[in-house]
């Protein structure tokens, strides 16, 4: 899907997408939930969209939220401005900004944690989506990718394909791989857990390694208790 009408769908999106917030709420709450924010933290928000995710960060994080579609990115605003996001991220420590995900305006190693719920699917190029995000992540960042993910079940597998040329023409894409995506981009070893039984959805845990373990581009599994763990230690 080229980038101008993955732009002008989602501006189209933007008026009507609050109707199908409830959808995504769950979802979003439990994956930014199991992320153990520390004071200060800096997040970006990839593909932020209307801004559903923004009341499940801790007031004390400063959260970028960059989407393309102006569209999105003004109820992403209107949200934040008229108080509908009452809990969560601050005003006052959050960002919204159009930029593209695959050329992210940011300098390497900028942010602790990055989330990308439902875009790597919308994106003309999810390889360099990915890529992109472990560029401006921060040695040890967390990187979260909430998406569908094309089945490993043959039958779920052959419908994927068959409605995805469909899917692309709305804006996403239903025939992803996690496992050649991660690959790709040198990830060994994610979590990567089902967000509930018989969820079609996946939430995929990241951390990007210390440089001198193996550069920009590896990232070793941690476990949300495992990570816990390190920051405890870290603080005494
Ligand atoms: C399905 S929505 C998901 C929004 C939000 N993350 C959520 O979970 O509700 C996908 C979002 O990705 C944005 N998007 C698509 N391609 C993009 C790109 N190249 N750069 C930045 N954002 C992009 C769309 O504009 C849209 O807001």
């Amino acid at each position: 899907m080229s980038r101008p009408i993955a732009t002008r769908i989602y501006d189209l999106y933007g008026r009507c997408y609050s109707g199908f917030e409830w959808l995504f709420r769950k979802r979003l709450a439990r994956a930014l939930g199991a992320i153990a924010f520390r004071e200060g933290d800096r997040a970006l928000d990839i593909g932020v969209g209307t801004g559903i995710s923004l009341e499940f960060y801790p007031p004390h994080v400063h959260v970028t939220g960059i989407d393309l579609s102006a569209g999105m990115l003004a109820a992403a605003k209107k949200k934040l401005a008229t108080g509908e996001v009452r809990k969560g991220c601050r005003e006052d420590a959050t960002q919204l900004l159009q930029a593209d995900a695959l050329n992210l305006p940011f300098a390497d190693k900028s942010f602790d944690v990055i989330f990308l719920s439902h875009v790597i699917s919308t994106v003309p190029d999810p390889q360099r989506c990915l890529d992109e995000a472990l560029r401006v992540a921060r040695e040890q960042a967390t990187i979260v990718l909430v998406n569908h993910f094309r089945s490993p079940w043959p039958v779920i597998n052959w419908v994927e394909t068959a409605i995805d040329p469909i899917c692309r023409r709305l804006g996403w894409r239903t025939d992803l791989s996690v496992e050649h995506l991660l690959q790709s981009s040198g990830v060994e070893g994610a979590e990567k857990r089902r967000v509930g039984t018989g969820s079609m959805f996946r939430i995929v845990f990241l951390q990007k390694r210390r440089d001198g373990a193996g550069g920009t581009r590896v990232v070793e599994m941690p476990t949300p208790a495992k990570r816990k763990a390190e920051l405890e230690i870290g603080r005494m």
